[in-house]
Formats: structure tokens, C-alpha cells, sequence
């Protein structure tokens, strides 16, 4: 009986630890979903192309997506204002509470969810 027990314990953990390990690596699009939806959504729209305007269309080929990861971590965590922009992108797109995992999730998953 107890045996039996341990085994299962070992078996489930064996299942459950690769889930676990991979939730701390950069960049984890899944979690980045629920960030997008939660504070970006309302102005950048579902499908990336903007619900407001002044916000850019992530799905667009060379569009601000194209700019690297380096770049793009820090427009979204200190905020961004393109010359002649009709509106400016609040840091954290307003939402303080975000951590730097945080927003290294949510790139990953423009990146994933609309292109380049
Ligand atoms: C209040 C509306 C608003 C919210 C909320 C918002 N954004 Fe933005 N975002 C904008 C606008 C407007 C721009 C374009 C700014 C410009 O070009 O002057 C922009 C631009 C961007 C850009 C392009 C930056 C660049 O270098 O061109 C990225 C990436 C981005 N937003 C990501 C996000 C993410 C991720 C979130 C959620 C954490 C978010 N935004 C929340 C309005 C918003």
C-alpha cells in the first residue's frame, strides 16, 4: 500500500515537473495570453490590429514587431511615443502591477500569436 502510493507519487511528479520548470523560462507566450487580455487588449484589439487610433497593426509584416525584443521590452515597460503619434503608449500599458516577466510573456506572445 504504501508502495503503491510512493510510485504514484513519483510517477506524478516525473509528469508534472517539465510544466513547472518551463513556466520559469523567458518568455512564456501561454501566461503572456492572459497578460495581453487582461491590460492590453483594449487598445490593441483580439487580433492585434488595434482597437484605438494611433495603436499600431502587430500582424503588419515589417511593423513594430520587426523591431527587436530588446527594443520593444522596454517601449512597453517605460512607454512609447512615435513622432506625430496621435497617442502615446502608456508604460506597462498602464497596468504598474506587471512584473519584467510579466512583460517578457506578453512579447513572447505578440510574437507567437501575431507574426513576426
Ligand atoms: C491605453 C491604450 C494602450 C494600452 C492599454 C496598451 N497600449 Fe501598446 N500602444 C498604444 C499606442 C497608442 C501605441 C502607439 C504609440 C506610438 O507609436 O506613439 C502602442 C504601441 C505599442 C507597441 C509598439 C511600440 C513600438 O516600439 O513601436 C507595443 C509593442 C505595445 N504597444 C505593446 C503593448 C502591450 C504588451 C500592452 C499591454 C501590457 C499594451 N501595449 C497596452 C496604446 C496602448
Amino acid at each position: 500500500m504504501k508502495k503503491q502510493f510512493l510510485i504514484a507519487l513519483t510517477v506524478s511528479a516525473t509528469l508534472l515537473l517539465p510544466g513547472i520548470v518551463q513556466a520559469h523560462g523567458d518568455g512564456d507566450a501561454a501566461k503572456g495570453k492572459a497578460v495581453y487580455e487582461g491590460t492590453c487588449v483594449f487598445c490593441h484589439g483580439a487580433k492585434g490590429k488595434g482597437e484605438i487610433p494611433g495603436t499600431p497593426d502587430f500582424t503588419q509584416a515589417d511593423g513594430v514587431l520587426a523591431k527587436g525584443d530588446e527594443v520593444l521590452i522596454r517601449h512597453i515597460t517605460d512607454g512609447f511615443e512615435s513622432a506625430g503619434s496621435a497617442m502615446p503608449m502608456p508604460a506597462k500599458g498602464g497596468n504598474p502591477d506587471l512584473s519584467d516577466e510579466d512583460i517578457e510573456n506578453v512579447l513572447a506572445y505578440l510574437h507567437q500569436a501575431f507574426g513576426s
